[in-house]
């Protein structure tokens, strides 16, 4: 474990920065939803494992909670961390955009390649991770992993009363939809760019490079990097941990 001020191994050049600095409001009372565990671990614990999996990324930036830094930082430190990766907390912000601007700051230089990834994404598969990297080392500026969707999407106009009925605008073709999930993968000087130009609320990362009229790709995501939400997920991410823990006994 490295503190904040040490730079990277030579040779790093892609890291990932993982917010985790939300309260986790829709999950219901409780800790920040990154310091909710899984199985006895915490969330953010197994969201930096499954970075920090991939053999490509060298050092982890995570976002603490605004008052959780020095929590996070014991956090990490008491766990078992791949040796070859180093470390490093702050302290996020009020949004997820101003989070991950926070994190992209903490990044020493030499970093070509920047994975976004939320903690809320605990179970991400490797294999997805190494094939969003591989995107980017192929030349696409921006790569997102997604899925297609299993509902059909409406577009509303929204209630002005909550659960009110809502008039129908649009039905986008399922077919061309994606479900967009993360890590997201960027040519680091793009993101950063991205980040000091498009000042709209988004809800992803891409969505900025989209801005900035620069190409964004999608390869497959997997149905395991699914985001922990409301409460049924955590039901759910610990059914995937136990079927992990089965499948590896044997
Ligand atoms: N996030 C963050 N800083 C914020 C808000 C969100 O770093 N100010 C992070 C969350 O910790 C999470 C990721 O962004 O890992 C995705 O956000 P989301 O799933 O919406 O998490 P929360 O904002 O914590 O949940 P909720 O919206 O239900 O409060
Ligand atoms: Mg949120």
């Amino acid at each position: 474990m490295s503190d904040d001020s040490r730079p990277a191994p030579s040779g790093a050049r892609t890291a990932a920065v993982i917010p985790a600095a939300g309260r986790g409001v829709r999950l219901g009372p409780g800790a920040p939803k990154a310091l909710r565990t899984l199985n006895g671990t915490p969330m953010l614990i197994h969201a930096v494992r499954a970075m920090a999996a991939s053999r490509g990324v060298r050092l982890v930036v995570v976002v603490a909670p605004p008052d959780g830094a020095a929590e996070v930082k014991t956090l990490l430190d008491s766990h078992a961390l791949p040796e070859r990766t180093d470390f490093v907390v702050v302290p996020g912000g009020d949004s997820r955009q101003e989070s991950v601007r926070l994190g992209l700051d903490a990044l020493p230089p030499g970093i070509d390649i920047v994975l976004v990834h939320d903690a809320a994404r605990p179970l991400v598969p490797v294999d997805t991770v190494d094939a969003v990297i591989e995107a980017v080392r192929d030349g696409a500026p921006a790569v997102v992993p997604a899925l297609p969707l299993a509902d059909t999407v409406k577009q509303v106009e929204p209630a002005a009363v909550p659960g009110g009925p809502e008039p129908v605008v649009a039905t986008p073709e399922r077919a061309r939809l994606r479900a967009v999930q993360t890590p997201q993968g960027f040519d680091h000087a793009t993101l950063v760019r991205a980040h000091e130009t498009v000042t709209d609320n988004v809800t992803d990362d891409a969505s900025m490079v989209e801005q900035l009229g620069l190409p964004v790709v999608v390869v497959p995501g997997h149905e395991e990097a699914f985001k922990v939400t409301r409460p049924l997920d955590l039901v759910l991410a610990e059914a995937v941990l136990a079927r992990r823990r089965l499948n590896d006994g044997f």
